[in-house]
């Protein structure tokens, strides 16, 4: 009787060795880490968004050549570059990018723009689709969010629930279909709180905002309070010097104009021609 106390005593001991000890509750794990320093905290934060793996080929197809580098990458990396020394100069932090009319290729450049800044491993980028009337980056990178951008903006989803992010530094938050009241969602009250404490918690270096086109409806300028400066997009043989010339006063009201970017250019002898004038 004895010997098997003794057996079983010993057993016990041996599995509570093998044992490993019991795992932290997430949250207590996420508690602990900003108790010791908030730079892990945002790195926790990063961390445990939700992971986003496009798929190279259907990016090509949309004209989103950035994912690796090299030659196509090339002019986007030379915006990047641009956009960055402007942004840092002036202490800037949120962009947004749109376009007198539709179709000149905003969405495109905001894709390329984001995946050419993931392969800066020191930056952080969060870009969120704000054209909530016809939004397109979720099917360009081939997505169905769970929850949506226009819902983190309503106070109706957390930003973690909603992301979707790539290369832990560059987060998307999307939208799978048009919302009814864009103009209404955009001018909502609750919206500076919502990106300061997105800011808080993320610390992105660069929010980017694939906005509205501006003299389609009032969207874009009902949000462009928010932003910091603004990247207008023009459509070569498309828009006017009229249409740019409008926009630029529309939104100089509200925000800084960092630039227009010329898309579609075929005289710039590539393919994909841009040209940018800051
Ligand atoms: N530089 C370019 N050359 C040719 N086609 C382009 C270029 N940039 C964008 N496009 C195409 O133009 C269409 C509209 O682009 P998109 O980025 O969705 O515009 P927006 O967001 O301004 O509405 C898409 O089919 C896109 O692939
Ligand atoms: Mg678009």
């Amino acid at each position: 009787m004895e010997k098997i106390q003794e057996a079983l005593a010993k057993a016990r001991v041996a599995r509570a060795d093998a044992q490993p000890a019991p795992a932290r509750s997430e949250p207590q794990a996420m508690l602990e880490a900003m108790q010791a320093s908030p730079e892990m905290a945002v790195d926790t934060a990063w961390l445990a968004l939700s992971s986003l793996s496009p798929d190279a080929d259907l990016l090509k197809k949309s004209r989103v050549l950035t994912l690796t580098g090299g030659q196509d990458a090339a002019p986007f990396d030379v915006m990047r570059t641009k956009v960055l020394q402007t942004m840092r100069a002036n202490k800037w932090r949120r962009l947004a990018i749109t376009s007198p009319t539709a179709a000149c290729g905003k969405s495109t450049i905001t894709l390329n723009l984001g995946f050419s800044l993931s392969r800066q491993p020191d930056i952080r980028t969060i870009v969120a689709e704000l054209d909530l009337r016809r939004p397109s980056l979720a099917r360009t990178l081939g997505q169905k969010p769970a929850r949506t951008c226009a819902e983190v903006l309503q106070g109706q989803a957390d930003f973690a629930e909603a992301a979707l992010c790539f290369n832990h530094n560059l987060a998307f938050a999307l939208a799978d279909s048009a919302v009814r009241n864009p103009a209404e969602l955009l001018h909502g009250t609750g919206i500076p709180a919502i990106l300061a404490d997105i800011e808080a918690r993320y610390a992105p270096d660069l929010m980017i905002f694939d906005m509205p086109p501006m003299l389609v409806s009032d969207d874009a300028m009902a949000f462009a309070g928010q932003v910091d400066c603004v990247l207008l997009v023009a459509e070569a043989e498309a828009t006017t010097v009229k249409e740019i010339d409008t926009c630029e006063r529309e939104l100089a009201t509200q925000t800084n104009v960092m630039g227009v970017v010329l898309n579609k250019c075929r005289f710039m002898g590539k393919e994909y021609g841009y040209s940018y004038y800051g």
